[in-house]
């Protein structure tokens, strides 16, 4: 057989016969609907499938078996009635009026056939295997899957009409499977990528040379590009044209000055969408074995950033603190904390570089954790966690046999460390 000649087609207002009124030419008849074509369906009898788009008005149905004629006016027909003789009929009827045909049942004679289809946002994807529909379905679905996963080369090489956009994209605690398969199709597509310390930071190395990546990470005590200077850029790019996407540490709303750079976009008629990411706040615990909550140990959390909101804390020991940011202030945080109900032998857990080359965890108490720290040498970035659920992480268990090392927890060890 010779080779098809893939086609797209423009259906809107054109009149689409189905012959057959079973599943199958119920499901065409409905994506030939979803294209705008007026469709006639001729079948006996009709499936519940059919009769769900009969329901809503969206074909006109001829109850009735199919006679020559049925195809007068037809730019296209398909049938699908699973009588061999009936659809070798519809077939040659239009074969002899020109009217191109998909045949269910012989798809030598079909002289059209349907792919496999996916589609996102402006791309459509067919697929065709010579045959094998059940091969071309599963193409279809891998290749969905690495579009949505932004493994495909995604970028735009022509500017839309109009101003581009800002996506403020959470990339989770720094492994670059951490990010949202949302996130990472955004990344793939983004013409500036505007970058924080934090965050899956490898994945800039996939990008495109040219796209533009522009890092403003900041370290504690020390800001390369003020926020202000981060919230013009953002729009200054955008308004060229470009998409542009903000990826930022964990969520862009925990903690992360998400909500004055979604603003600022606003304010200056930017779109702007904002994606969740994974928190550092509940995952980089996850990562030491700590639940922030777990039933019968503690109901709730808090995610504070340093001692100033610790006093107006809710709770004790049942109620989790989680603090980020958190190393520089964490002697006068322990105390502050220490003076409420918790009390000075509350568990405290620190995790350095969750999920990163660095992770390593240290346990203590309320009254000892910031002599811990400074004798360790804790580095920033960290998140601290304070309350009973810390002794239901691993680490907890093994510091009773001082010193916590991670290698002493090889399922959770990232890297051995002293
Ligand atoms: C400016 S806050 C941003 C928080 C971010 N929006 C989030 O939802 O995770 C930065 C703080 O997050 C924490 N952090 C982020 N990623 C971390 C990681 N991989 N390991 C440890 N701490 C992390 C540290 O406390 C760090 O100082």
């Amino acid at each position: 057989m010779s080779a098809l000649y893939p086609l797209g087609l423009r259906l809107a207002g054109r009149t689409v016969v189905v012959v057959g009124g079973g599943a199958v030419a119920a499901r065409r008849a409905s994506s030939l609907v979803d294209a705008g074509a007026i469709v006639t369906v001729v079948a006996p009898e009709a499936s519940a499938e059919l009769r769900a788009l009969l329901a809503i008005g969206a074909v006109t149905w001829r109850e009735r078996a199919y006679l020559t004629g049925d195809l007068n006016g037809a730019w296209l027909a398909h049938t699908a009635t699973g009588v061999p003789d009936v659809d070798a009929l519809v077939s040659a009827d239009a074969e002899a009026a020109r009217i191109w045909c998909v045949n269910a049942s012989d798809r030598h004679e079909a002289t059209a056939w349907v792919p496999a289809v996916t589609r996102r946002d402006d791309v459509t994807v067919s697929v065709s295997t010579g045959g094998d529909p059940r091969r071309a379905m599963a193409l279809r679905d891998a290749i969905g899957v690495a579009f949505d996963t932004g493994s495909l080369p995604l970028r735009h090489h022509r500017r839309a009409a109009g101003a581009g956009t800002v996506h403020l994209v959470g990339g989770g605690p720094g492994a670059p499977d951490l990010i949202t398969t949302r996130g990472r199709r955004l990344l793939a597509e983004a013409d500036v990528v505007v970058a924080d310390r934090l965050g899956p930071r490898s994945l800039l190395r996939e990008l495109g040379e040219d796209v533009l990546v522009i890092d403003v990470g900041k370290l504690p005590g020390h800001h390369p590009v003020p926020q202000d200077e981060i919230n013009a850029l953002l729009v200054e790019h955008a308004q060229a044209g470009k998409r542009v996407v903000r990826l930022k540490g964990g969520d862009p709303y925990v903690l992360g000055r998400g909500g004055e750079e979604a603003d600022y976009c606003r304010r200056h008629g930017v779109t702007v969408e904002v994606v969740p990411g994974v928190t550092s706040a509940i995952s980089v615990p996850a990562a030491a074995g700590i639940p922030v909550t777990h039933r019968g140990v503690a109901n709730g959390f808090s995610v504070v950033t340093g001692h100033e909101e610790i006093a107006g804390l809710p709770g004790g020991r049942d109620h989790t603190v989680v603090l980020l940011m958190g190393v520089t202030a964490l002697r006068g945080s322990a105390k502050a904390l220490a003076s409420t109900a918790r009390g000075a032998d509350c568990p405290v857990a620190i995790i350095e570089d969750g999920y990163g080359d660095g992770q390593r965890v240290t346990i203590g108490t309320l009254s000892n954790i910031a002599a811990q720290a400074k004798a360790r040498g804790v580095r920033s970035p960290a998140v601290v966690v304070i309350g009973d659920v810390v002794s239901l992480s691993p680490y907890a268990e093994a510091s009773h046999s001082q010193p916590t090392t991670t290698a002493q927890i090889p399922a959770l060890a990232r890297k051995a460390t002293p």
